[in-house]
């Protein structure tokens, strides 16, 4: 279980504090919406490490995150844009998530989890945003962490390829038993696949629906 027990941070300069709890079991989705400015982004980089807490808790399966450095905690994280170096293919573009030798069997076989077999060789900046987004997705499971962070990542996406990185997203948390969160501005993502949906008010988590 991810658990963030009133982890409190604040941004230098500034009187405002921020608050989080909340527990994230393996295989649920939870959904972070929130007004623009509310720390939805600023929850995502407390529980990545970009951002360092004040105080209170994050701990994976009872382990303390707080002192690891990025590269060293069970996540992985998917923006809104610029994920990918766009002037390599797919292959080198997923083969940037795993550690030391590239296995071309690993890439090739996460790049077939996102439907993209026979684009293995594509330069990114000649593929579609969905596309390209779902080589994102790839990368970020080739690194097999078991906690996945999604900023926005449909946001650029028409409908139809909106849909199909959801159903991706929701396959994959049931089927790898992954914690997901994502942060979305739009109240049908959540219905469509979120176990749990929150809102970032006053700088602290507030459920909005359990189902
Ligand atoms: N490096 C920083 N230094 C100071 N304040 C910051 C910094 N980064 C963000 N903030 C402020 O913290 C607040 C929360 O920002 P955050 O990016 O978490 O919002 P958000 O909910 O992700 O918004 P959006 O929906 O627009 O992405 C905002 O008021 C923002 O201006
Ligand atoms: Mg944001």
């Amino acid at each position: 279980m991810l658990k963030l027990d009133h982890l409190t941070f604040h941004y230098k300069g500034s009187p405002d504090k921020y608050e989080f709890s909340l527990n994230v079991q393996p295989g649920e989705i939870i959904a972070i919406m929130g007004e623009s400015g509310s720390g939805k982004s600023t929850l995502l980089e407390l529980i990545a490490g970009f951002l360092i807490a004040d105080g209170g808790e994050l701990t994976w399966q009872g382990k303390d995150l707080t002192p690891l450095p990025p590269e060293l905690r069970p996540v992985t994280t998917l923006f809104q844009n610029h994920n990918l170096f766009e002037h390599l293919s797919a292959n080198r573009n997923v083969g940037l998530g795993l550690k030391g030798k590239v296995d071309p069997s690993i890439v090739g076989e996460a790049l077939k989890k996102v439907g993209l077999t026979g684009l293995e060789n594509q330069i990114a900046n000649t593929m579609s945003g969905g596309q390209q987004q779902r080589v994102a997705l790839a990368r970020a499971l080739v690194r097999d962490a078991p906690v996945l962070l999604l900023d926005e990542p449909f946001s650029g996406l028409d409908d139809t390829n909106k849909a199909a990185m959801l159903a991706l997203i929701e396959k994959l948390a049931k089927e790898e038993q992954r914690c997901v969160l994502m942060v979305t501005h739009d109240q049908s993502d959540c219905d469509a696949i979120a176990t749990r949906q929150y809102r970032v008010i006053d700088r602290q988590l507030v459920t909005t629906q359990q189902t």
